[in-house]
């Protein structure tokens, strides 16, 4: 199989240049030509449509990272972005008070998952994580936290820790996702004084395998929870509506007492949700302030309204799980086809390929070498971060990108005898 053509970035790059002399980095966190491939990879994006972008040099990308989880429908969804343009010629978004809407989404997430009881809106996922600490410290009057999975750029949780006094986060563990004995282990030594154990409830840790829960992890962690009076936070912010309506929650049978919504809520617009039991919810009234100038705007409100009710409507969940079930299963035969090293791990609505570690560091190279044949073939995958889909893949863009994987599969065949 023969390598595919370099794409065309000048532009890209010309724009990253002079972004380097006026922002820091060029770019910030993981929009990085660092979290891709340098050299290979767009910089700059001009516009995107349905499931494809459209980069500053003209190349087009049927596209697999969805806005790194936010677009579930599509890009530039019609019929949200025209109930917002409404909402901001009709009535304006950006107040001196409260508009309605926070009432009408509060009771909507009531109906649909599980934990939800009272809501706060915020504006990004960093925002509700930190505040879901801080609910769970305030409502237990303890201090400690355990946590599992990316929960976002604040001072208690960010893996680089440049900037923090450690005293930020000298309270805060880490456990891995299925490890219920590690999990056991820290609680044993610290779980009187543990106000929070946040994780997400499918495993997606950054940079790594997928991993579905393991018989009993999930039961398992709710009773730790239970049984030293700890706050059971589920970080929701990629699963909650892209799992299930009612966010993963719903699909694994455990229910938590907060949770954290934010991504796919709104289809790209920001706005961010601590929802959860109502004892535990009141603690943000009682004991906190949590406010921002632009936190109850309407806009991303009536963006949500209207995403969840086309959801809803079109059964837009079961489609992706659907095509999604599909598109794995060919995706394996493939794989088991060219016999590489390459693992698909995940679920239906999120999936990763990554490739088996080896002693002679062989997967780094076929990893860079699969996924910059992807990128230069049109299929904005990443190696780095798993895949989503969205509602506006068609199974034609899904059997294109499969040829394509075929392709790129025997290209690492032909060159790692
Ligand atoms: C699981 C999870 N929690 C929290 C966050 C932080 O969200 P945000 O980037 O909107 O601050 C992210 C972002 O990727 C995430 O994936």
């Amino acid at each position: 199989m023969k390598e595919t053509e370099k794409l065309n970035i000048t532009k890209s790059l010309q724009l990253f240049e002079e972004a380097l002399t006026l922002v820091p980095g060029g770019v910030l966190g993981a929009r990085k030509p660092t979290d891709f491939i340098v050299g290979e990879y767009p910089i700059f994006l001009e516009s995107g449509k349905g499931c494809r972008l459209t980069d500053v040099d003209g190349n087009e990308f049927i596209d697999f990272l969805c806005g790194y989880g936010p677009i579930i429908l599509g890009y530039r969804e019609t019929e949200v972005d025209d109930a917002v343009y409404q909402q901001i010629k009709d009535k304006g978004f950006c107040f001196t008070l409260t508009q309605k809407y926070q009432n009408l989404l509060s009771k909507k997430l009531k109906t649909l998952v599980p934990c939800s009881e009272m809501s706060i809106f915020l504006k990004t996922g960093s925002d509700a994580t930190t505040a879901s600490i801080r609910i769970a410290r305030a409502h237990t009057n303890k201090l400690k936290v355990m946590r599992c999975g990316y929960h976002g750029w604040h001072d208690w949780c960010v893996e680089m820790k440049g900037g923090i006094p450690s005293k930020f986060f000298e309270d805060v563990f880490e456990f891995q996702y299925n490890n219920l004995k590690q999990l056991e282990d820290l609680m044993a030594a610290h779980g009187n004084e543990t106000a929070a154990i946040i994780m997400t409830p499918f495993g997606h840790p950054n940079h790594q395998k997928m991993q579905i829960p393991a018989p009993g992890f999930l039961e398992g962690v709710r009773k730790l929870a239970d049984q030293y009076g700890t706050v059971l936070i589920y970080d929701e912010i990629r699963t909650g509506f892209r799992v299930s309506m009612g966010a993963a929650q719903k699909y694994y049978g455990v229910t938590p007492d907060l949770t954290v919504l934010g991504k796919a809520i709104a289809n790209g617009y920001p706005i961010s949700v601590v929802t959860g039991k109502k004892e535990i919810m009141m603690a943000a009234a009682q004991k906190l302030f949590i406010s921002s100038t632009f936190f109850p705007n309407s806009e991303a409100f009536v963006a949500a309204l209207k995403t969840i009710e086309i959801l809803e409507r079109d059964k837009v969940l079961e489609n992706i799980w659907e095509k999604g079930e599909g598109f794995m299963k060919r995706i394996q035969v493939l794989i088991d086809k060219y016999d590489v090293g390459a693992e698909l791990t995940g679920i239906p609505p999120m999936f990763y390929i990554t490739f088996k570690a080896d002693d002679t560091g062989a997967y780094k190279g076929k990893r860079k070498d699969f996924y910059t044949q992807l990128i230069r073939k049109g299929f904005f995958f990443t190696p780095f971060h798993h895949a989503y889909i969205s509602y506006r893949h068609t199974e034609k863009d899904l059997d294109l990108t499969l040829n394509a994987i075929d392709e790129s599969l025997a290209f690492i065949k032909g060159k790692y005898k």
